[in-house]
């Protein structure tokens, strides 16, 4: 992989990473992240013709072209494979924005790549209820048995490892999920058997029934290419359900909306 490198302080409309001695000029942006930045350095882009008019297809879906700027990064990812500097020129241009418009938004969310992903994104929640439910032994499990420490890539190129923060599935904990698939409850073993199937090219399926593909692939669908298959596998799991179960085997149902309403004058009966 090549070394990740700041833009050239002074290069207008760019953002500028930290760790650089050089002055900065007026307007333009100092990080002191550890995290690098885009790496201005690589020019070689798959961005052509054709995915310039998928992403102008994106921005013509909304009234202000300008909310588009999410699902275009997720359609430059899926093209080459994590946010470049041709890609953020592309978004730029269409939306009339400047780039460090787009590199400050493709910088902030985590979902957006500034290096190479691997073919599977492997994320593991490792946020309080998740650790406690196992999260922290499974991240340290893949750790181990994968080589790589977090936001690193195998050598084949197979997979990236990262912790994530909570997934919204915590009555599935611990959860992971792969290239945004989820796998509920996962065990270590469980997590390096998953994985190793990867690796080996076999199918898997989430544990909510849907075909894993790659990290490219899922983020086309993210920028709103269907692939076919939104309805494969169930969208929650029994212990979702379980409130709900239990209010039917006891006969509740939910109160009558009407029974809150107000007049619009609670003065008089709060004086009561
Ligand atoms: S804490 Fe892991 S999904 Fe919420």
């Amino acid at each position: 992989m090549p070394e990740l490198l700041e833009p050239r302080p002074g290069a207008a409309g760019r953002h500028v990473g930290g760790n650089t001695e050089e002055p900065m000029g007026h307007g333009e942006m100092k990080s002191y992240f550890d995290e690098p930045s885009l790496d201005y350095a690589v020019t070689d882009t798959l961005i052509d013709d054709g995915v310039r008019e998928e992403l102008a297809s994106i921005a013509a879906r909304y009234p202000q072209p300008r909310s588009a700027l999410l699902p275009m990064l997720h359609l430059v990812q899926s093209v080459e494979g994590r946010v470049t500097p041709a890609g953020i020129e592309a978004c730029a241009e269409i939306l009339g924005l400047t780039t460090a418009d787009v590199s400050g938004v493709a910088t902030f969310y985590t979902m957006y790549k500034r290096r190479p992903v691997g073919k599977y994104h492997v994320g593991v929640c490792t946020t309080s209820l998740c650790a406690v439910m196992g999260g922290d032994e499974v991240y340290a499990r893949l750790q181990d048995h994968l080589g790589i420490g977090n936001d690193e890539t195998t050598e084949d190129g197979a997979v990236t490892l990262e912790h994530l923060e909570c997934n919204a599935a915590c009555d599935m904990a611990p959860v992971m999920m792969v290239n945004w698939e989820f796998f509920d409850q996962t065990t270590p073993r469980r997590a390096c058997e998953i994985v190793d199937a990867l690796r080996a090219g076999e199918e898997v399926t989430a544990t909510r029934g849907a075909r894993v593909v790659t990290w490219q692939q899922a983020e086309r669908v993210l920028a709103g290419f269907p692939d076919g298959r939104a309805d494969e596998g169930v969208t929650s799991g029994p212990t979702s359900q379980l409130g709900l179960r239990v209010a039917a085997e006891r006969g509740w149902s939910a109160p009558d909306p009407n029974d809150f309403r107000t007049t619009g004058d609670d003065s008089a009966e709060e004086a009561k």
